[in-house]
């Protein structure tokens, strides 16, 4: 699959036990809502990737992995740390730049561009995460191969606090549109641009007339296997 319509990204954050996140896989695949032009990318936390990679190849499940994200050193004495060349072999997608990483683990601009380079140094693609204008100007300045990134576009007051029944905090499609499109004037037109930030099954249908976006960066919602499986159906048949 050369060139997915879409791209529906799962962002796990810090949930799920392995039993928890393969029953989830598992059902997941029983629903058969995969469709081909959608890219599906789940993005655990690091110790599922080898198990859930594992799974996927096993019952040949047409899902990519991702990881929520990367160190910027490549190797050497950095306790704690996950390195580049630890997660090739599992993930083609990295997740950058979250704002929950910019705010709770203050990671700059400069660290996120690190990240980047090593990402697409390593052959996986960034999904790099941007909430204001002056983040993409410093990734504009950066000079970065910018028709090999994913920026998502996630708006911090619609960040939702995970919770399927907490109020819809999304952006409107038109406000979503028009700063994806002023991230495609400062990064090229060739930069494929996700909006993230409450999406769910039942405000996906407004986003997704929205020409200038490639897809969604899911959080809360990606969490309820049925809720997640609809915003896949509901992708699929664009
Ligand atoms: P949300 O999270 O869908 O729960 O709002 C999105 C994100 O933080 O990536």
């Amino acid at each position: 699959m050369p060139n997915p319509k879409l791209f529906l990204i799962a962002n796990w954050k810090l949930h799920f036990s392995l039993k928890e996140a393969t029953k989830w896989l598992d059902e997941f695949a029983k629903q058969q809502v995969l469709a081909e032009d959608v890219e599906v990318v789940i993005c655990p936390s690091f110790p599922l990737l080898f198990p859930l990679f594992e799974m996927v190849e096993r019952k040949k499940i047409t899902i990519k992995l991702g990881a929520q994200n990367v160190s910027r050193f490549e190797e050497g004495t950095y306790t704690g740390e996950v390195g580049i060349r630890q997660l090739q072999e599992w993930v083609q997608y990295i997740i950058v730049g979250h704002s929950e990483r910019r705010i709770h683990f203050k990671e700059s601009d400069k660290e996120v561009v690190e990240k980047i380079r090593l990402c697409l140094a390593g052959n996986l693609t960034p999904i790099v995460c941007v909430s204001e204008l002056e983040q993409v100007e410093y990734l504009a300045k950066a000079q970065l191969q910018t028709e090999r990134l994913i920026v998502a576009y996630e708006p911090l007051c619609a960040i939702s606090s995970g919770q399927l029944e907490s109020p819809d905090l999304s952006e409107s499609p038109e406000q979503a549109d028009f700063f994806s499109q002023g991230i495609k004037a400062l990064l090229g037109e060739n930069v494929r641009v996700l909006y993230g930030g409450s999406v769910r099954s039942k405000n996906i249908s407004g986003f997704l007339k929205c020409e200038s976006l490639s897809g969604f960066l899911v959080g809360g919602a990606s969490l309820d296997v049925n809720e997640f499986g609809k915003i896949v159906k509901i992708a699929g048949k664009v």
